[in-house]
């Protein structure tokens, strides 16, 4: 099974440029010809949140048209820049979930059970998973303790060390504290998943750049964006800084004979490059 995971999109109205420098609409028409150039094709795609950059209906239209081409199953949760209200009126068949207050679900359909947790604090840079979100993520995992289970949200619960990424806290009274990650509940969070035992992993956005760690025993994976990076900058007052570092997706591969490896993540850089070139052996005889 192929999970292709795609982030941070920020795709602004008439593809007007996100931060006035990064043509986003573009960035994401090249990440669907990628996605769409794969052989094998990806069983299902994952948009971990910030698909538009303000949350609006006409940016979440002008997505819409640019994933027409899309012929495999897609779900989207939302991120600190999306509105939940706007993006499940765009995407019914992409945010399963017809009532309540959060955009979270179970994908149910797959050898690796999927579930899509919503971090959104709406209005606020930061995430939160209160008390109620994290009960629901406690009784869905409860419901299937025997099937692998990989959890998808925006916000990564860990502190990244890009300061200003993680101090992304805009409540009054919280500050810029670095000390703590920029999602609340991230404590609550480790608790649920030391409770049970078929966590394959943990894949967020958020943090535009692809990060990995071991967080309580369960692997965290942060998926590079499709627009723009985050600079790798861990001074203690570097400033909030983008770059144009290659944009990429992740292929997520879940290998049902190969379950001691886990779950496997690539990342994909997206572009054009040169090659393939075979590769020749010394005597200049073709290496098949
Ligand atoms: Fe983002
Ligand atoms: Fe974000």
């Amino acid at each position: 099974m192929i999970i292709a995971q795609i982030t941070d999109l920020h795709v602004r109205a008439e593809r007007k440029l996100a931060y006035g420098q990064v043509d986003t609409a573009t960035a994401l028409e090249n990440a669907v010809t990628h996605v769409l150039s794969l052989d094998p094709a990806p069983d299902l795609i994952l948009f971990s949140g910030d698909i538009g950059d303000e949350g609006l209906a006409e940016e979440y239209a002008l997505v819409a048209e640019i994933l027409a081409p899309i012929n495999i199953p897609y779900f989207m949760i939302p991120g600190n820049h999306d509105r939940r209200e706007n993006l499940r009126a765009a995407f019914p068949l992409a945010v399963p979930v017809k009532a309540g207050a959060f955009s979270q679900y179970v994908i149910e359909d797959y050898p690796l059970r999927i579930i899509a947790l919503d971090t959104l604090d709406e209005g606020y840079g930061h995430g939160r998973l209160c008390a109620a979100r994290l009960a629901w993520l406690d009784q869905q995992l409860a419901a299937k303790p025997a099937t692998p289970t990989l959890i998808v949200m925006h916000h990564p619960p860990i502190i990244t060390g890009i300061v200003h990424m993680d101090a992304l806290r805009l409540l009054p009274g919280n500050g810029d504290d670095a000390s703590a990650p920029g999602l609340e509940g991230a404590q609550g969070l480790a608790a649920v998943l030391a409770a049970h035992q078929q966590i394959a992993g943990v894949t967020c956005g958020h943090s535009h750049r692809p990060i990995h760690c071991l967080w309580h025993g369960v692997p965290v994976n942060i998926a590079p964006s499709v627009a723009h990076q985050v600079v790798a900058d861990f001074r203690a007052d570097g400033p909030a800084a983008f770059n144009m570092e290659p944009p990429a997706i992740q292929l997520h591969f879940w290998a049902e004979d190969r379950p001691e490896q886990g779950l496997l993540t690539h990342t994909s850089y997206i572009g054009q490059f040169a090659g393939p070139y075979p590769f020749f052996d010394a005597q200049g005889r073709l290496i098949t």
